[in-house]
């Protein structure tokens, strides 16, 4: 989530709030699992493109989607004019909980200020053309009918998807998320955009489980996939090559040692005991870490190159 009254106004927010290149989206190999027209279901490969696909395969390319937070049309207009040309897609929180989200009128405060969200949408709207896929992302309200006037007013202020958080603006993170809700969701947007469910998709065959009770036409994960970024995949934990590749990638481009470290935790958490846990959080740089996971057996940096 990008504060898009900073990221409109000043280039040095927009310096540390935003940064991309050609690589950052990958292509993928899709497969789909029953080689029907009409199917819907399948199975993604992260690696270069194959020369040589299949039948069921195509390739695809990552989206990457640019969400801000807002309370001013002007504001969303302004920082979507200048981020679309580097993005997929610009997204509008209506869901942050947190509290000086909700005292700046930003993220769930929206939630029930559905003229607010019609303006920005349409602002933004006219500035980045008809077809530019514009969404929000919302949390489902106490009152499903507060849930169902957001997405009907936003869908006719003209956005593409909405994506919609199966727990209402209270509810905790360890709450367990309303299918029924989402559902609603689905019915209340009448096939006009999609929708795509948010909340505990931990694995492929709860994925199934939302897709199949709610009828979404997608479904997205947070801390799913930042303890296994293989999810979508089909893997059941992080791939060891993954982390190798992260690992890789994050000393290439420099990421800052709090945010690597804080995603290899992610990542490894489920191979790590409680008191390893508490260990490597006192691990006081990168070096100290794969030191620690090559104790372990667990190498964490790329095979060398064979060398001659
Ligand atoms: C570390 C972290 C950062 C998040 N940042 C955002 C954000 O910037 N914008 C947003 O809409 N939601 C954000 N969320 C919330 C998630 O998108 C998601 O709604 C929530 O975690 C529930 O989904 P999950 O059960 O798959 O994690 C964040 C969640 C986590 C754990």
């Amino acid at each position: 989530m990008i504060l898009a009254k900073e990221f409109s106004r000043s280039a040095v927010a927009r310096r540390s709030d935003f940064s991309t290149n050609i690589h950052e989206r990958g292509v993928f190999v899709m497969r789909e699992r029953r080689p029907s027209p009409d199917s819907t279901v399948a199975d993604t490969e992260g690696g270069a493109p194959s020369s040589s696909l299949k039948s069921n395969e195509r390739l695809v390319r990552g989206a990457l989607i640019a969400q801000f937070a807002a309370s001013d049309p002007v504001h969303f207009a302004d920082a979507a004019e200048l981020i679309w040309p580097h993005v997929d897609g610009i997204d509008l929180n209506c869901g942050c909980p947190q509290t000086w989200a909700y005292q700046e009128h930003i993220g769930s405060f929206l939630l029930r200020k559905p003229e607010i969200v019609k303006d920005m949408i349409r602002t933004a709207r006219g500035r980045v053309g008809g077809s530019y896929p514009i969404s929000i992302k919302i949390r489902v309200d106490q009152d499903l009918k507060r849930t169902e006037q957001l997405i009907q007013i936003a869908i006719h202020a003209g956005v593409s998807h909405i994506a919609v958080h199966g727990r209402t603006r209270q509810q905790p993170s360890t709450a367990p998320v309303s299918l029924p809700s989402i559902a609603f969701s689905v019915e209340a947007a009448k096939g006009q955009v999609p929708i795509v469910a948010n909340g505990d998709a931990w694995s492929m065959p709860e994925i199934e489980i939302i897709r199949k009770t709610t009828g979404v036409q997608g479904v997205m994960s947070a801390r799913g996939l930042l303890a296994n970024p293989g999810l979508f995949a089909g893997h059941e934990k992080t791939p060891l090559e993954a982390v190798k590749t992260f690992v890789h990638l994050a000393t290439d481009y420099g990421l800052q040692y709090g945010l690597l470290h804080r995603h290899l935790m992610f990542m490894l958490e489920s191979r790590l005991s409680k008191s390893e846990r508490y260990l490597v959080n006192q691990l006081p740089s990168l070096a100290s870490v794969v030191d620690y996971f090559e104790s372990r057996g667990l190498s964490l940096y790329p095979d060398p190159p064979n060398v001659r």
